[in-house]
C-alpha cells in the first residue's frame, strides 16, 4: 500500500515557532524523507470559516500567510502538493455522506470540539456546520487516502474519529477508505510549546506569539523579555526550570553544537540547567544563548520567506496548481465511495440495461 502524508492548518494568522516545532520542521523532514509516495499539505480555510463567519477577509488574507510560511519553512511545490481545502467541492460531498456515519453524542463526546466550545463560548449556539468539522476533517484525510497525519496532540481525537468513520464506511459498504495512523512529535515539550509570557498556549490575542516572519530585532526582543523563574532575583540565587519558558524553549530548539558555536564553557543543555539550579548563572545570559540559537534556525526561515514575497503571483499559481492536482485525487475516491454507496446510476450500465421493475411490492 502507498504512504501517503495529508495534514494542514486553518489559515487565521502567520504561523508560529509553537507551529514549526509542532508539526511544520518534521513535516518538512517527512517529505524530504523519501519514505512516501505522495504528500498533501492543506490550508483549511472552510473549516477556519465555521468559527469565523463574521471574518472572510481575514481567512482571505492568511491564505498568503500561512503559504508563505509552508514554502519559506521548505515545504516544496515539487514535492508536496499545496491546496486550498474549499477549492476541492469533493470535501463537501464526502462530509455529506460520512454525516450518516456518526451520531449526535459521538460528536458531542470530542474532547477537542468539547474543549472549542468552551473556549469559544457558543453553548447552545454552536454552529452546525462547526459542530460537526470533524467529519469534514475525516474528508480531508481519506479523499487523499492517507496513511500518515503528522499533527500537534490536540488533534488526536479528529483522527480517531476519522478512524472510526472509515471503519464504519468500510464495513457497511466496502473496503474503500483507508485507516489513517497520527504522528506526533516525539519531543515532548515540542507537542504544546507555551507562549513567551509564560501562559500554556500561544495566541495572538494574548500577544505572546513568535512568529515565523518575525524580524531578527523582533525575535530578540521577546526573547529577552521572556517568562523565567520570578524567584530568581539575583544572579546568585539558585533558580527553577520548571516553568521556566526559557528553558522550555531550549528544550526544544537546542542542540549540543549550540554550545560549542555559542557557549562553550558548557558542554551541553543539563550542564547548563544544573548551573541555573545551583545558582550564579544569571537569566540574561541563558536568553542571549537562546537568541543564539533560534536565530540561527529561523534566519534562512525569514530570508527565503523575503524572496518567495517578491512574487505572490507565483505563490497563488502553485496554490491553483496545488489545489487542481488535489481535486482529481479526491474526485476519485469520490467516485469510489459513491460506487460502494449505489449511488453511481449513470455510470452502471448493468443498472440501466437490466433494470427489472417490480409490480405489487
Ligand atoms: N484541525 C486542524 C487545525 O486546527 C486543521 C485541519 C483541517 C487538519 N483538516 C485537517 C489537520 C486534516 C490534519 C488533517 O490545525
Amino acid at each position: 500500500m502507498s504512504k501517503i502524508i495529508l495534514t494542514g492548518d486553518r489559515p487565521t494568522g502567520r504561523l508560529h515557532v509553537g507551529h514549526y516545532v509542532g508539526s511544520l520542521k518534521r513535516r518538512v523532514e517527512l517529505q524530504n524523507s523519501g519514505e512516501y509516495d505522495k504528500t498533501f499539505i492543506m490550508i483549511a480555510d472552510a473549516q477556519a470559516l465555521t468559527d469565523n463567519i463574521e471574518n472572510p477577509e481575514k481567512i482571505r488574507q492568511n491564505i498568503i500567510e500561512v503559504a508563505l510560511d509552508y514554502l519559506s519553512c521548505g515545504l516544496d511545490p515539487a514535492k508536496s502538493t499545496l491546496f486550498i481545502q474549499s477549492q476541492i467541492s469533493e470535501l463537501c460531498e464526502l462530509t455529506f455522506y460520512y454525516m450518516d456515519l456518526v451520531t449526535v453524542a459521538r460528536l458531542q463526546r470530542n474532547p477537542t470540539v468539547k474543549a472549542e466550545i468552551q473556549m469559544r463560548n457558543f453553548e447552545a449556539s454552536i454552529p452546525v456546520g462547526f459542530f460537526t468539522y470533524p467529519i469534514s476533517q475525516a474528508a480531508d484525510i481519506t479523499a487523499f487516502k492517507a496513511t500518515t497525519v503528522p499533527v500537534g496532540e490536540d488533534q488526536l481525537p479528529m483522527i480517531e474519529q476519522t478512524r472510526e468513520i472509515v471503519r464504519k464506511f468500510n464495513a457497511v459498504y466496502s473496503e474503500v477508505l483507508v485507516e489513517p495512523e497520527a504522528l506526533i512529535p516525539e519531543n515532548a515539550v515540542c507537542m504544546r510549546l507555551p507562549g513567551t509570557d509564560g501562559k500554556a498556549k500561544m495566541s495572538k490575542s494574548l500577544g505572546n506569539c513568535i512568529y515565523l516572519a518575525d524580524t531578527a530585532d523582533d525575535v530578540k526582543k521577546k526573547i529577552m523579555s521572556m517568562y523565567t523563574d520570578p524567584e530568581h532575583l539575583q544572579v546568585s540565587d539558585p533558580g527553577h526550570i520548571e516553568g521556566n519558558t526559557v528553558f522550555t524553549y531550549l528544550d526544544a530548539f537546542c542542540l549540543e553544537e549550540h554550545f560549542e558555536r555559542y557557549l562553550p564553557e558548557y558542554a551541553n543543555l543539563d550542564e547548563l540547567k544544573e548551573h541555573y539550579k545551583r545558582g550564579g548563572l544569571g537569566d540574561v545570559k541563558v536568553k542571549k544563548f537562546l537568541n543564539h540559537v533560534m536565530q540561527e534556525e529561523l534566519e534562512p526561515i525569514r530570508n527565503r520567506r523575503k524572496e518567495f514575497e517578491k512574487d505572490i503571483p507565483e505563490i497563488y499559481n502553485i496554490l491553483k496548481k496545488g489545489s487542481d492536482t488535489a481535486r482529481q485525487t479526491a474526485a476519485q475516491t469520490l467516485a469510489e465511495v459513491k460506487e460502494a454507496m449505489k449511488i453511481n446510476y449513470f455510470d452502471d450500465a448493468e443498472l440501466i440495461r437490466n433494470q427489472t421493475i417490480r409490480y405489487g411490492e
